[in-house]
């Protein structure tokens, strides 16, 4: 992990503005009065309900508590490390980082990802020599032209059966390793190469490091499959990618919204004719991890895929799977042509385009389906039918659409609103109960004692201005807690090293420490005023008031269970001591 200096951070973070930064990154910020703020990108937000302060340089989501400096800011947004925020907000400001080449953090895979990187660079090759010459044909049938081929680095493993075994093990690679990737096959103790006689199609993960391939015939044999891709590897989780996404994550949180296609052909033709946010499933269900991948876009969905009945299939299954994640689904059928990429190929980028504003929403699509699986004259089969929708109805985020959808089975099937209603509340009531048990809270509300909240206000203050600091020295000094002690010795240690304290910069120094961090977002959301010191002194009184009370407590209970009289009477002057303190204080 790269080490970034913490005044070279300040210097960056003072010339970074944070509504800049967030703006520049592609999120509407909008003026409200001398602050910002945007719609959360960090949760499924539809108000704008993250505020970005200009006077503190903090932003802070009232919703989902999400919140921090530039930098935290840039590293959610964009899922990299803290330094790799540093590096990119610096990039945007033109600010000449001296360590910015190490900071990409350190590359596990290094090796594996040397060995992809030149294994796809020999198929690249071999596409270009006289053997590729067959293959370059095949896919300029298919209308894939130079510039998609290197986009999507294309090549071609040769006929010949261990060719880049040979190049490999030349290099001096080890043959275990080289099988553990699934590049080669030992059979009899002789190795041959994976992949053979087919075009090749790398595979990325989610950083974009080349992990594996695909690989398609191009001669029309018959006798094999039309797609062989690596097996799964210790760096090829098949169920951990998706194909395209490093490349289509940028674009998908910039227009809200992924589209998710079947094959990577589909991809390749969508994403090269100017439609970047695109992924492929490769001819699978979309697995646990691949939702995550998507959740962390924070975007809807649009599933199209194949225009058969199995593409309708799939689009039933995977739609479930993302509304059971609370993604918003929306549904296109391509009509003429069986998949994106010949519907691109014979009716222009356009009319896909077309496509793609006007989906329909998920649940329309699947009632759709579904209906024709059914007898309408048969009351049975109807109500069993129109009972299933109205719970997926329930399972609907948007109370609009809710309603909506609702007025349309109203309609559709001729039965009271009043019953849908009636039923859509009954249902309503068995998920609160699920969701209490499953759900997980979004915010921690603990509820804070009206200590906490003191300690909290003070905390906030010596965050806000230096004298705060010192007072909090002299008259405080020290809290029982853990937590708030710490916070308190690192603002006292922050302002002691920077003379100055700046909460943006604080935040900046917290940021390792994830628990405390939270508190004092929590404590920067919770405290907006203006500076007094009449109630910071309230406040510093309340703290010690009770801490007394705490301490005489535990004194009490100690010399309940004395038996040394003069031990007891010791306990007693303290205690005396301890009231006739707090006395003074309170003349103070
Ligand atoms: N697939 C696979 N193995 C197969 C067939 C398909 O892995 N034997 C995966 C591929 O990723 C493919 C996707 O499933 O892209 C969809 O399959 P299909 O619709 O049959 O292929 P197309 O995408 O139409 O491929 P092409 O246009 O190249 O025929
Ligand atoms: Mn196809």
């Amino acid at each position: 992990m790269a080490f970034i200096d913490n005044s070279e951070i300040e210097k960056i973070r003072a010339k970074a503005d944070i509504a800049t930064i967030i703006s520049s990154l592609g999120v509407d910020v909008i003026p409200a009065g001398k602050d910002y703020k945007c719609v959360c990108p960090f949760h499924d937000d539809h108000s704008p309900s993250l505020n970005i302060s200009i006077s503190k340089q903090i932003f802070k989501c009232f919703a989902c508590g999400a919140g921090g400096n530039v930098f935290n800011f840039v590293s959610k947004y964009e899922n990299v490390t803290f330094p790799e925020a540093v590096k990119i907000v610096a990039d945007k400001i033109g600010y000449n980082l001296s360590v910015s080449n190490s900071i990409k953090s350190e590359d596990k895979h290094k090796l594996e990802h040397e060995i992809f990187n030149l294994a796809c660079m020999f198929y690249q090759n071999n596409l270009n020599t006289s053997s590729g010459v067959i293959a370059k044909k095949y896919l300029k049938e298919r209308n894939i032209d130079d510039k998609i081929i290197n986009e999507f680095k294309i090549g071609l493993a040769s006929d010949n059966k261990n060719d880049l075994f040979t190049l490999l093990t030349k290099k001096g690679y080890k043959i275990d390793l080289l099988e553990d990737l699934g590049l080669i096959n030992i059979i009899n103790d002789r190795a041959y190469d994976f992949f053979v006689g087919r075009i090749t199609f790398p595979l990325d993960d989610i950083n974009g490091n080349i992990v594996g391939f695909s690989s398609r015939i191009y001669r029309g044999e018959k006798d094999t499959s039309k797609y062989i891709n690596t097996k799964e590897t210790p760096i090829y989780i098949k169920g951990n990618n998706l194909f395209n996404y490093s490349k289509a994550k940028v674009a998908a949180k910039k227009e809200k919204n992924l589209i998710i296609v079947e094959g990577q052909m589909d991809a390749i033709r969508v994403y090269s004719s100017g439609i970047e946010n695109v992924v492929a499933l490769g001819g699978t269900a979309l697995t646990q991890n691949q939702i995550k991948l998507i959740k962390n876009l924070n975007c809807k969905v649009i599933l199209c895929l194949d225009a058969d009945e199995a593409g309708e299939k799939a689009t039933l299954i995977n739609g479930d799977l993302l509304v059971k994640e609370n993604i918003a689904v929306q549904v296109i059928r391509l009509s003429d042509y069986k998949d994106p990429d010949e519907y691109i190929i014979n009716k222009g980028i356009d009319a896909f385009a077309d496509n793609i504003k006007n989906p329909i929403d998920y649940l329309e699509f699947k009632i759709k389906v579904e209906e024709h699986n059914i007898n309408i004259n048969n009351t049975e089969e109807l109500a069993t039918f129109i009972n299933k929708v109205v719970i997926d109805i329930s399972k609907l985020k948007d109370p609009i659409q809710k309603e909506l959808t609702l007025n349309k089975v109203s309609s559709k099937y001729n039965i009271s609103l009043d019953i849908l209603k009636n039923k859509l509340e009954n249902i309503k009531v068995e998920n609160e109960v699920a969701k209490e048990v499953f759900s997980p809270q979004i915010k921690n509300n603990k509820k804070l004692t009206g200590l906490d909240i003191a300690i909290r206000k003070v905390l906030y203050y010596m965050m806000c201005d230096n004298k705060y600091i010192k007072k909090y020295q002299s008259k405080i000094g020290f809290f029982e807690n853990k937590e708030y002690r710490n916070i308190a010795n690192e603002i006292v240690y922050f302002q002691e090293k920077h003379g100055i304290i700046s909460i943006a910069d604080f935040i900046s120094y917290i940021t390792p420490n994830q628990d405390l961090y939270q508190i004092v977002l929590d404590i920067m959301d919770a405290n907006d005023n203006d500076l007094n010191e009449l109630e910071f002194d309230n406040y510093v009184e309340v703290i010690n008031q009770k801490s007394n009370e705490i301490k005489i407590k535990l004194l009490k209970e100690e010399i309940k269970k004395e038996l040394d009289l003069n031990k007891k009477k010791e306990l007693l002057e303290e205690i005396t001591k301890i009231k006739r303190g707090s006395v003074i204080n309170e003349n103070n």
